[in-house]
């Protein structure tokens, strides 16, 4: 049986999606989980695109352990870039170079404008560099499925002689369809055998017509020993294959792929809400594996039967992905032990003494307006306070000043909605008052007031999360920001002051990365 090694590129790839950049506590956060989740591989960015992404590549690369996976991240084939992996990766203990260049006509010739020649001497050169630098060396031959074969052979070939150790082969546009797919794997793979049996075989699809995990599998069937998803299926457009339905997929169906995964799939369930929450992506409620109603039977046929024997009804067993251990329904009286044992069920298992106290009351106050509360409740008590923690250790004691919600008051009417709103940075406190559209336009105006930035919302959502009929209300917004988009989401009982905090969160943000930049962390490091 053949070990399939799984890369995660939830932190590059995924990280692309509109509006779910990662600030450095929350990326080193997934990062801790996928390590938990025991994936081969993380692809944690694409570091020469900025110095923020440069700072996370480093940092993920520390906070990885020795049994932990591979460190990579993105280069395209140039020095630059190459060194830009390079210089963060290099902290990890165990790091590797990726780097992407095309081989469809479409690519070399409209995207660089060269001869393929060419284009294949540069990626044989940035290999050869590359290896100078750290024995492990990913090539992408990206857009390889609209490729004409015996070009992409032809790279593959030189690539390796020039010491690539993995070839990655891209779906890039999820164009592939799984036979077509499964064939040209299986002829690289034959080829590949002949000419270097030690160099790993790997695919990367998209799923833009709903096949990257088809035909990831079908790239296993036929001799792909590695394979590259994202939790949930985040990615560009449609995204990627979902690293879940992958593992799963491998795992229920094992004997006719005669292949396994090392993945810990009872963290699967964790790491999934995690990058949905800390990225700002829900999860159809009908996803496999990870959506809600994933393992929900409603019918009475159904039901019926898996009284009688689970297996009538269901091939996978919840508690395998982690799901049957989230049911949390905690109340005022559960107890210290209780709320502390449902933190470390969601992943956050090494709170200080003193960070428990602080959510410990925090918890407290909750159950008694709300009575019941769930994992998404505790969950958004926990994020705030985590962040702002981890913040403090990696500005090295120098600490941001951020603003915090004090009070508010809208009037909503016919006429004149209007808003005041109090907020306190550091020693100082500010007071607002504006009409709008709406309660939460004059809110919004505020606010921006307030903060003095320029600030255009883009969207608002308010939507009620966790059961009981006190249940919270989550207000998530994507606001611009000179050309940039940032999101953010907050939780209250009361959904106006969940709005409010929401905005808070984002201008919270922008202060974050402009603190970071002025601070020159993660500056390219050469
Ligand atoms: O889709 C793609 O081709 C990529 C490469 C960088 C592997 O993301
Ligand atoms: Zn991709």
């Amino acid at each position: 049986m053949k070990r399939i090694l799984i890369f995660d590129t939830t932190l590059r790839d995924g990280e692309q999606v509109p509006g779910a950049k990662l600030d450095l506590p929350r990326k080193i956060k997934i990062a801790k989980q996928l390590e938990a989740l025991n994936v081969d591989y993380i692809e944690a960015g694409f570091p020469a695109s900025s110095k923020g992404d440069f700072d996370a590549v480093k940092n993920v690369a520390l906070a990885i352990g020795e049994n932990g996976p591979v460190v990579t991240a993105l280069a395209r084939a140039n020095k630059n870039d190459i060194d830009a992996v390079y210089n963060s990766v290099k902290y990890a203990k165990k790091p590797m170079i990726h780097m992407v260049l095309g081989t469809s006509d479409i690519h070399v010739e409209k995207k660089f404008a060269k001869s393929k020649e060419e284009i294949l001497n540069l990626g044989v050169e940035a290999v050869k560099y590359a290896k100078t630098l750290l024995p492990d060396v990913q090539y992408s031959t990206e857009d390889a499925s609209r490729s004409d074969f015996e070009y992409l052979w032809q790279t593959v070939e030189a690539v390796v002689k020039a010491g690539a150790t993995i070839v990655n082969i891209p779906d890039t546009v999820g164009y592939a369809v799984p036979e077509e797919f499964g064939e040209m794997i299986r002829k690289i793979h034959d080829r590949l055998m002949n000419l270097n049996d030690k160099v790993i075989l790997s695919v990367h699809c998209h799923n833009d017509t709903g096949l990257a995990v088809a035909n990831t599998l079908a790239a296993i069937k036929n001799g792909a020993t590695k394979v590259e998803c994202t939790v949930n299926g985040i990615g560009e457009r449609a995204g990627n294959a979902a690293l879940e339905e992958v593992v799963m997929g491998i795992k229920v169906r094992q004997n006719y792929y005669d292949a396994y995964t090392c993945v810990n799939t009872r963290e699967i369930k964790k790491t999934s809400r995690l990058v949905s929450n800390l990225m700002g992506l829900d999860v159809q409620v009908n996803k496999a594996i990870t959506g809600d109603n994933a393992f929900a039977h409603s019918s009475g046929i159904h039901q019926d039967g898996l009284l009688k024997s689970r297996d009538v009804y269901e091939i996978i067993r919840p508690e395998d992905v982690g799901v049957e251990d989230m049911e949390l329904v905690l109340t005022a009286r559960s107890g210290r032990h209780a709320v502390r044992n449902a933190l470390e069920k969601m992943g956050f298992d090494s709170i200080s003494d003193e960070t428990f106290a602080r959510i410990h009351e925090k918890f407290l106050e909750l159950a008694d307006k709300k009575k019941e509360v769930y994992y998404h409740d505790l969950y958004y008590l926990m994020e705030k306070d985590f962040i702002q923690e981890f913040h403090l250790l990696q500005e090295n004691g120098k600490t941001v000043d951020l603003y915090e919600f004090v009070d508010f008051q809208v009037i909503s009417n016919n006429i004149y909605p209007s808003a005041t709103v109090t907020l306190k940075k550091g020693k100082d406190t500010f007071t607002e008052s504006t009409v709008g559209d709406g309660p939460i336009d004059a809110m919004y105006t505020a606010l921006k007031k307030i903060v003095g930035m320029d600030l255009l919302l883009t969207e608002y959502k308010i939507n009620s999360i966790s059961q009981g009929k006190e249940a919270l209300g989550r207000a998530s917004i994507r606001v611009q920001h000179e050309g940039k988009s940032y999101t953010a989401r907050a939780v209250d009982t009361d959904i106006i002051k969940a709005s409010a905090v929401a905005y808070i969160n984002v201008i919270n943000k922008i202060l974050l990365e402009q603190a970071q930049l002025s601070n020159g962390n993660g500056h390219n490091g050469h």
